[in-house]
């Protein structure tokens, strides 16, 4: 029986969350061992979440347990607790406004998660996500010394999902012909799609197709403001990059996926930060973080994209 808690999940990316756990959840359970996900968000969104916590199970037609809450307390026990509070940048915010109205709200959370459910493992999702993965993990390893194995940001599989739709386009292949596509470093402008990892038919990309390949990576890198710019924003896809994430913990299967986690000295990086790296990911969250072949190009590339990180972090530490 498992226990899945979504913070923010009367928001748009939440409630996408809470569909597609769903979905995973409902696979594993049965009348007398019912999966609960517990959606979690704030009084003025109550109403909203007990209606899509409705909708929600109509959909599934499974029999996952679904409640709806404005008490945090009501995360007790979980499995996993994913957070997607926060707020989107809103027009004349500043990233900085952004990202210190966002860390406030994430340490209230976090603190709450480190009382009510100290052992639960952390998915982060709230922008801007590396930033906000290092504010989850320091506050809750202050108070009940979390260690950083149990924290993950999600940022890497959504763009490494864009990352193999756009090669397959661009190629104009299938994506079951795509391998390889893994975008790791920030979760943002500064993001790193990595190349030499990439296989078309299982074969390297030739060098005379490696235009093909930048426009791919392009396409990835300004992904999201495609879609800001119609006026939208992303929450279908985010909800499944997280029930990958979710999928991967509860039947420890043990793949990797690029995350937001605490560096650890791989890769170079020794600096007190969150960064996007390939993960394998298991029931006790990072098991490892994977040493892919990579050039030493985009070793670089990583390190510097940590380097920007840390600027960052000067802001709110
Ligand atoms: N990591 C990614 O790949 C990715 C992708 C898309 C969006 N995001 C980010 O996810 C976040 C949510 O985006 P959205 O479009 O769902 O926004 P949204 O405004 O639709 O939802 C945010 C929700 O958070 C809730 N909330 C705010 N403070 C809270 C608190 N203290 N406790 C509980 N709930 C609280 C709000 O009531 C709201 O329901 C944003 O920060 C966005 O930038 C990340």
């Amino acid at each position: 029986m498992s226990k899945i808690s979504v913070i923010g999940a009367g928001g748009r990316v939440g409630s996408s969350c809470v569909r597609n756990i769903a979905e995973i959840l409902g696979k594993n359970g049965n009348e007398n061992t019912k999966n609960t996900i517990a959606m979690i968000d704030i009084p003025q969104a109550l109403n909203l979440m007990k209606g899509m916590a409705i909708d929600i199970k109509d959909a599934v037609m499974n029999d996952v347990e679904i409640f709806v809450s404005d008490n945090r307390a009501d995360i007790i026990e979980s499995d996993i607790i994913v957070i997607t509070a926060g707020k989107p940048r809103g027009p004349g915010m500043t990233r900085e406004q952004l990202l210190s109205e966002n860390a406030a709200i994430i340490k209230v959370i976090a603190e709450d998660i480190a009382k009510f459910s100290p052992d639960s493992k952390v998915i982060v999702v709230s922008n801007p996500l590396d930033i906000m993965s290092y504010v989850a993990y320091t506050t809750m390893h202050k108070i009940s010394n979390k260690t950083s194995k149990e924290i993950m940001g999600m940022g890497g599989v959504l763009d490494s999902m864009r990352y193999r739709k756009f090669i397959a386009e661009v190629f104009n292949c299938g994506l079951k012909d795509v391998s390889g596509a893994i975008v790791l470093g920030i979760h943002g402008e500064g993001m790193v799609p990595i190349e030499s990892t990439v296989r078309l038919k299982r074969s390297k990309i030739k060098e005379e197709d490696k235009e093909k390949l930048d426009e791919a990576v392009k396409k990835t890198t300004s992904a999201g403001k495609t879609i800001a710019d119609f006026g939208a924003s992303a929450y279908f896809a985010p909800g499944v990059a997280v029930a990958k994430m979710v999928n991967a913990i509860i039947k420890d299967t043990k793949e990797i996926l690029p995350c937001s986690v605490f560096a650890n000295g791989n890769y170079g990086i020794n600096d007190d930060l969150f960064v996007g790296l390939p993960v394998r990911i298991g029931k006790d969250g990072v098991e490892e973080i994977a040493d892919l072949k990579i050039s030493d190009e985009e070793k670089v590339k990583i390190k510097s994209a940590a380097e920007i990180l840390k600027d960052n972090l000067t802001q709110i530490k």
